[in-house]
């Protein structure tokens, strides 16, 4: 067998490329960033052919670096940014529109429409979302009912609908020319389309948004030795077993290897994504959580998960950089945080485009409160990363509330957990200890699992259990009265910032 397995991350601000050895070692990589497509506030664009491009080139390129083949590669596991949609001809492999992005709210009239009557809770029951604009099938009907010739299309069979694993798969695996058109039940439960106790398209959510059944993929396992076929090796992608799909955030629970209930991760990117594995049961959320499949390993019953989905964290420290520039780079806010000593009673809430979990208040925005003449950009930068752990607090104790089960120790991952000012107060805010692991590369690593056991590159997931090592570890230092009443003045501070749009 192949000494390697390779994972594309394919993510909401670029596209990498990254192999992986027997021990979960990283032994390649490259990654390219895609243009924001921002035609109008509130509205997030990608350009799919541009991806696609990106993946081609960093696989290639990532190869070529470590010196190595398609055929060192047992097999690819591919990851994703998760709901994003895309709907292409499967002619010609041109997409109708632009890629409509996760975080785009061009569809609150959609998704506003659906909550104010029954269907809301039927979508709730059979999906486990809310409906809000966040999740693909109001993207999808949005491109329906406003591109032209897209609807025609669609009931003709002629139009494909899919999530970024979708395109890529069916790209990877030939376009036009016999491209194979497959989902994973991670990525189809976060479309409002599937049944998350079928696992298959539902015809009653597919009817409100009006989507032709003849449009979506096919839904598999997240680790699967056939069902998402073999690369066809054009442009240095060789010819590769594609045995592994799941949306991002799964990824990374299976690379942090959550793998038994109570198990929790939370990944700290332009948003935060906490997600507490529940086993094969599946806990309906009655505090603002997601219900949501976590990975399925072949014919293994699914595991399912809770998730606190935070739209704005790593993102709100950039708007301090972009929009504000009181620092000049994301890793100067830690320095300029550590200036003063606490916040110095400021609270930032960073409700740019509304709040998702636990709130889902899509009339909120963002707010800066409890501001006196004495405060300083420290105190905003604290502020700012003070928003982040206390938004992952309220997903957090949104979990325990839902499930019962207290999170005893944050496993941590992506981009902010560099900043180790915010992983401190966020062991202060939470009250329980953070660690992160060596392998901070999560995603990939997680990818790179998930095709890895289906190819018998690894036998199990206690094999993978073992590769699991702590690089990094929090204490909460905080008393227990310094963190009921910092979150107290949280809780006044996120009030105020809703009702505020109609
Ligand atoms: O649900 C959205 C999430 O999958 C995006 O993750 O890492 O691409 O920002 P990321």
């Amino acid at each position: 067998m192949a000494d390697f397995i390779g994972a594309v991350d394919q993510g909401t601000t670029s596209t990498r490329f990254m192999v992986f050895d027997h021990d979960g070692a990283e032994v390649a990589r490259h990654q390219l960033e895609h243009e924001q497509v921002l035609p109008r506030a509130g509205w997030v664009e990608h350009n799919p052919l541009e991806i696609w491009d990106r993946t081609q080139t960093v696989i290639g390129s990532a190869l070529t670096r470590a010196g190595l083949s398609g055929s060192d590669l047992a097999a690819i596991g591919i990851t994703n940014q998760r709901e994003t949609s895309i709907v292409w001809d499967r002619r010609t492999g041109r997409p109708f529109h632009n890629a409509i992005v996760w975080q785009d709210t061009r569809t609150d009239s959609i998704a506003k429409a659906l909550d104010a009557d029954e269907r809301g809770q039927t979508i709730r029951h059979k999906a486990g979302l809310p409906p809000a604009t966040y999740f693909s099938a109001g993207k999808v009907q949005w491109i329906l009912e406003n591109v032209d010739g897209a609807r025609e299309a669609a009931e003709r069979g002629d139009a494909l609908f899919g999530t970024l694993d979708t395109w890529l798969v069916w790209n990877l695996t030939g376009g036009p020319r016999g491209g194979i058109h497959a989902t994973d039940v991670t990525n189809a439960s976060r479309t409002m389309l599937m049944d998350l106790t079928t696992l298959d398209w539902d015809d009653e959510l597919l009817g409100f948004f009006d989507i032709p059944r003849r449009m979506l993929p096919d839904i598999h396992a997240s680790s699967d030795d056939t069902a998402y076929g073999t690369t066809s090796g054009e442009r240095g992608t060789a010819k590769v077993p594609i045995t592994g799909v799941l949306g991002d955030q799964q990824a990374a629970t299976v690379g942090q290897v959550c793998f038994e209930p109570g198990e929790a991760k939370n990944t700290y990117g332009t948003g935060n994504f906490l997600l507490l594995n529940t086993g094969t049961e599946l806990v309906r959320s009655e505090n603002g959580l997601l219900t949501t499949v976590a990975y399925q390993f072949g014919s293994a019953a699914p595991v399912y998960a809770l998730e606190g989905s935070i739209a704005v964290t790593g993102s709100a420290v950039q708007w301090l950089r972009d929009q504000l520039g009181i620092i000049s780079g994301a890793s100067e806010i830690e320095g300029l945080a550590a200036q003063v000593d606490d916040t110095g009673g400021v609270y930032f809430v960073p409700a740019f485009s509304g709040l998702f979990a636990p709130y889902w208040r899509s009339d909120a925005r963002g707010a800066i409160v409890g501001l006196s003449r004495f405060n300083t950009n420290a105190h905003l930068a604290r502020a700012t990363l003070e928003a982040i752990c206390y938004q992952s607090r309220d997903v957090a104790d949104a979990m325990t509330a839902d499930s019962g089960v207290r999170i005893e120790t944050l496993r941590v991952d992506g981009g902010v957990t560099a900043n180790r000012l915010c992983m401190q107060l966020q062991a202060d805010i939470l009250g329980v200890p953070v660690s992160k692991p060596v392998v901070a590369e999560t995603t990939a690593l997680g990818a790179a699992y998930a095709a890895g056991l289906a190819a018998g590159f690894w036998s199990g997931t206690e094999e993978l259990r073992s590769k699991w090592a702590e690089a990094e570890r929090w204490e909460p230092q905080w008393s227990d009265d310094q963190r009921r009443d910092g979150y107290a003045g949280w809780r006044k501070a996120v009030e105020r910032t809703l009702d505020w749009v109609d």
